[in-house]
């Protein structure tokens, strides 16, 4: 091991030693280095491929991850990189990650020097004329970058309500509202990305119609641009409590960047706050707040916390986690008014409050669909190549209601890398790939220093089996319905959350059990 820019390297030095040829097996990953970075080096049949070992979203180390025979998958938030170009093809990872040459000499690999990317492929000559994206967020970014990263060369406007640009939505509830994120950190690209790649991006201002004989979009400025293709992706807004007080200055939702400066200038001044909701934003909240040292009162009708989503074991330990850090639940209690000090809970408990952060759910930005005539249903409805019931217009992220191959349902999921792979889909399938969405859902939700990841869509389930151990922070949470795995949840088992997402894309029910099973 060695030392390169204050980070120990791991494995052979690539460029001076190499490795041993036969150390690399046929769809295995070796980690080395060169030139003080670290280097993975990836074996497909003959072919030895040699890409950047760190992943570009937060710097997951993806000799820990998955090689699937295509593309390399982060442990972390399951990006996925080509070995034979570091494209980062699918989400949430943006930028690709380096990728050399090797050369093989007397039974042994040896990495030579960098080399350039594959060339944007051709667009098809049958692209739209231009496109039009609502909203600025993941879906929204990911669906320009995309395009732009395919080669579409026409006008790309994108309309964002939102005063800032697209940033890390994830992070502003997480490290940046706990003072650990640098602003840095939270645009998804710096603000002249948008010039160079020709990407109009308008900030503050909202599209009020749809006009779809005109094909066209009106905004609330009065002006009218018409579109070649549409893609709807406006996301969700807060559910709002509607109770005595709630429009009092000190109480806050959480849903844009503005939102989260709001939370941190006020949580500067005051000591105390109570955090209405024990959704994953609500408990994220209460949890940067504890970072503050601020004193956090969570008030929440569910008798355990997320239980809806994770169940009765795993949420009672996420309410433990949140207890060893000095979080006060009140649960099987709502709010039923807010004074400028204190919050009044239903069993007539009054509560000490500086601050108060509501947390309650949301729902889809669904309006301008409706308007439109779109089919919706909880969601605007697109079918598995994410198009809407109207010719041109596709919908992604949040609002989007799709045909989820794995579970067999239709289902609407708010999930950051959803709606990115959405915005990923979208652009290729505009573009003519033809691509049917296959993706299994993933999300992830940090508590302090336990990250609990998740795969697959269990929107019920009849039976909850754990491998290994919650307690332990070393366990697979499986939800089952009618025997069937819909879902696993993971804390510590990246490598197997990684294998579950694969085999759940590939339909492979058997796989999933083999994985389940073996932690047993
Ligand atoms: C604080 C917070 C933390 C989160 N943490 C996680 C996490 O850890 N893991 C996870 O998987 N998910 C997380 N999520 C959920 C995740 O951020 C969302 O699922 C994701 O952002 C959805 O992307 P989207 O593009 O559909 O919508 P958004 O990212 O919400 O973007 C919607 C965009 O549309 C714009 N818009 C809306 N209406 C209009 C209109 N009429 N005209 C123009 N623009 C419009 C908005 O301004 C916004 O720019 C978190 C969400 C929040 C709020
Ligand atoms: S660090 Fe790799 S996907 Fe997030």
């Amino acid at each position: 091991m060695s030392e390169s820019g204050g980070e120990a390297l791991s494995g052979p030095d690539l460029g001076k030693e190499g490795a041993a040829s036969s150390d690399l097996r046929d769809g295995g990953m070796l980690l080395g280095h060169f030139n003080g970075e670290p280097v993975l080096l990836v074996r497909k049949e003959a072919a030895v491929h040699a890409i950047g070992a760190k992943c570009t979203h937060y710097g997951g180390p993806l000799a820990e991850g998955l090689f699937d025979g295509s593309t390399v998958h982060c442990p972390w938030h399951h990006a996925c990189f080509r070995p034979d170009t570091g494209e980062a093809v699918n989400a949430p990872a943006i930028d690709p990650v380096a990728c050399y040459t090797v050369e093989q000499r007397g039974g042994r690999l040896f990495v030579t020097g960098t080399t350039s990317k594959a060339a944007a492929p051709a667009p098809s000559a049958l692209v739209p004329s231009s496109v039009i994206i609502v909203g600025g967020g993941a879906a929204g970014f990911a669906a320009a970058e995309m395009l732009r990263r395919q080669g579409y060369q026409q006008p790309v406007t994108m309309i964002s309500s939102d005063a800032d640009g697209p940033y890390d939505r994830p992070n502003i509830s997480k490290d940046y509202l706990a003072g650990n994120a640098p602003e840095e950190w939270i645009p998804l690209r710096p603000s002249d990305w948008y010039q160079k790649t020709k990407v109009d991006l308008v900030t503050g201002r909202r599209v009020v119609r749809l006009e779809l004989d005109q094909r066209s979009v009106e905004l609330d400025d009065g002006r009218r641009l018409e579109y070649g293709a549409l893609v709807l992706a406006t996301g969700a807004a807060p559910i709002k409590l509607d109770i005595p007080g709630a429009q009092l200055p000190h109480v806050h939702y959480l849903r844009t960047l503005q939102d989260s400066r709001a939370i941190i200038a006020h949580a500067k001044q005051v000591r105390r706050a109570v955090v209405v909701g024990a959704s994953f934003i609500g408990l994220e909240v209460a949890a940067s707040l504890r970072t503050r040292n601020l004193e956090v009162h969570v008030v929440a009708p569910e008798p355990i916390p997320m239980q809806r989503v994770l169940g009765d074991e795993l949420g009672r330990f996420v309410r433990e986690v949140h207890e060893q850090h000095g979080v006060q639940f009140h649960l099987g209690q709502t709010v039923t008014s807010i004074a400028e000090h204190s919050v009044t809970l239903k069993n007539g408990t009054t509560l000490d409050a500086d601050l108060v952060v509501i947390g309650i759910g949301v729902r889809p930005n669904v309006e301008l669909a409706e308007q439109a005539g779109l089919r919706i249903d909880r969601g605007v409805v697109v079918d598995d190549h994410l198009r809407t019931s109207a010719p041109n217009i596709w919908a992604a992220g949040d609002i989007a209601r799709w045909p989820d191959r794995y579970s067999g349902n239709s289902i609407r999921v708010e999930h950051w890398v959803v709606a990115e792979l959405h915005g990923q889909a979208v652009a290729r399938n505009i573009l003519g790939h033809g691509q049917p969405y296959a993706a299994v859902p993933f999300f992830w939700s940090a508590h302090y220093d336990v990250v609990i990841c998740y795969v697959g869509s269990a929107q019920e389930w009849d039976t909850v089996s754990v491998s290994g151990s919650i307690r332990d922070r070393d366990c697979l949470v499986a939800y089952r319905k009618k025997g069937k795995p819909l879902a696993v949840a993971s804390i510590n088992r990246d490598a197997d959350s990684l294998r579950l997402q694969v085999a759940m894309e590939r339909g492979d029910v058997k796989a999933v059990e083999a994985i389940l099973h073996k932690q047993r």
